[in-house]
């Protein structure tokens, strides 16, 4: 009798967050035609490059492992084996056509907006090979993908809106991604429970232009994502939620006091900025100044004195000065960020910046980023530092790379390392838990966990002076320590 193999399906995911949940998605989709996740994409029978667009390096990766994998694909077919290639994300969406010229060995190209269509894809490129779909078609991916069968962990992501509409002068999203949209507010909440109840506890809501979304309710209204937050967090289980990425035009009165009144909303917030100079924010149609800016933090900070602060940010872009890039510092100081991401401006092919005639030597850009660099990190430095000595709530969500270690993140969404036994390792995972923290690089915390035996030794400590402060009390009211006379 014929066994029906389990087929090895396995997913290279390059970029934003976003990629990473579109690729859990992706291996849903996949999972009824007999599509099991593999760790290595040698022998396995299909590979998908789920790929980025955003800047030139992150593209050019691609086509570096497409040169590998045709390696892989050939060694298989020796073997008498076939593996569809396939290639994904927001590259397939802009060079598509290109991918099929310049690799052969792809059977397969979809953008981002058609992935639920993967199972009819599968078909058509196994009968002619080279299918390319990289349509924006009406219907909506998310009405017709299957529900999600993965295990989410204990910090999961969900993404409810996609695509923009900004058009700031360096971007390829709205090109590759399409234009903005927001799913419904009833298909949120479904999957936002749906994690809760498969043990999610931190659910991050994800979007290009995530607090630009305006979601149908079923009432016939609209809702913001404050609004949207706060319906989340009254979901059973659900204990940490988290949105990125924001752009600050859209940060609205109700989702900032979201910050100030619910607590399970944490304090940390990717706010991009990408420039401090009011001249580059107007080339780049970022649609605020640099003050707009330290307003939206003022009021941030107003509502959760403790938010931590993360931005992106672009140097050299075109025009762009020494007084341009000195006004990028000083607002970098006046913010004081927890962490940060910087890059040299990287002229994408279609966008509006990528043709301006005064482009920045690459030298002045290096120089620039070292200079940013340093300071953003100092501030990474400073921040973790602040946090030795104190206890921080963790919710441990895997193993860390060194044994006996798990690794979590705290509210503020550093990573946190922690040691931990061989049997707590298993029964830890996915815990929150109080850490305090002991050690700090630019990039991570380190720290031991409060556990039940601390809270039952300062226990016994405690009712051993309640004990001796009974005893003297016996002897004589005069010596009764301070702590004893509550009960007076
Ligand atoms: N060059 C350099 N950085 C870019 N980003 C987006 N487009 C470009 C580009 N053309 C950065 C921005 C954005 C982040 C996701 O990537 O800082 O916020
Ligand atoms: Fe790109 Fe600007 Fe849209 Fe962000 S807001 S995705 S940077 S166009």
């Amino acid at each position: 009798m014929k066994q029906n193999r389990k087929k090895r399906l396995f997913i290279k995911t390059y970029g934003c967050q976003m990629n990473v949940y579109d690729s859990a998605r992706m291996a849903d989709v996949l999972a009824p035609l007999g599509y099991a996740p593999a760790d290595s994409p040698r022998g396995a029978d299909m590979v998908i490059l789920n790929t980025c667009h955003i800047r030139e390096k992150a593209s050019e990766k691609v086509f570096s492992e497409l040169g590998r994998l045709r390696a892989f694909k050939e060694e298989r077919r020796a073997a008498g084996g076939e593996m569809v290639l396939a290639v994904a994300g927001c590259v397939a969406q802009a060079e598509g056509d290109e991918i099929l010229r310049r690799a052969p060995q792809v059977d397969l190209v979809f953008g981002p907006q058609t992935y639920h269509r993967l199972p009819e894809m599968v078909v058509r490129a196994a009968r002619a090979g080279g299918h390319l779909d990289i349509d924006f078609p009406v219907e909506s991916k998310f009405d017709h993908l299957p529900e999600e069968s993965a295990d989410p962990g204990a910090a999961a992501f969900l993404s409810i809106q996609e695509g923009c509409d900004k058009f700031c002068s360096f971007c390829v999203v709205p090109y590759t991604r399409g234009a903005e949209f927001s799913r419904p507010v009833a298909a949120v909440l479904a999957e936002a429970r749906r994690l809760a109840a498969a043990g999610a506890q931190e659910i991050t809501l994800l979007g290009q232009n995530v607090n630009a979304y305006h979601g149908e309710a079923a009432d016939g209204g609209t809702w913001g994502l404050g609004r949207l937050l706060r319906a989340v967090a009254e979901i059973e289980g659900v204990t940490r939620l988290r949105y990125t990425t924001s752009h600050p035009r859209d940060m609205d009165d109700a989702l900032i006091a979201a910050h100030g009144e619910d607590p399970k909303v944490m304090p940390y917030l990717h706010l991009p900025v990408q420039s401090g100079s009011d001249r580059v924010l107007a080339a780049m149609n970022r649609q605020h100044s640099a003050d707009d800016y330290l307003r939206i933090v003022d009021r941030l900070r107003l509502a959760r004195p403790d938010i931590a602060l993360s931005s992106d940010f672009i140097v050299g872009f075109p025009g762009e000065t020494d007084a341009d890039f000195a006004a990028t510092l000083r607002l970098v100081t006046e913010v004081g960020y927890a962490q940060a991401y910087s890059f040299k401006y990287s002229p994408r092919p279609g966008t509006p910046a990528a043709v301006e005639a005064d482009q920045v030597p690459e030298e002045v850009k290096t120089e620039r980023l070292a200079a940013l660099q340093q300071l953003l990190g100092a501030q990474a430095m400073a921040f973790n530092r602040a946090c030795v000595g104190k206890t921080l709530p963790v919710l441990l969500e895997r193993p860390g790379r060194k044994a006996g270690q798990l690794v979590g993140r705290s509210p503020y969404m550093q990573s946190v390392h922690v040691p931990v036994s061989s049997v707590g390792q298993g029964r830890l995972t996915g815990a929150l838990l109080d850490v305090a923290i002991e050690g700090a690089t630019a990039n991570s915390l380190s720290g031991r966990l409060v556990m039940a035996e601390d809270l039952i030794a300062e226990d016994r400590r405690a009712s051993k002076a309640v004990a001796a402060a009974v005893d003297s009390l016996a002897e004589g009211p005069a010596q009764a320590p301070a702590s004893a006379r509550i009960s007076a």
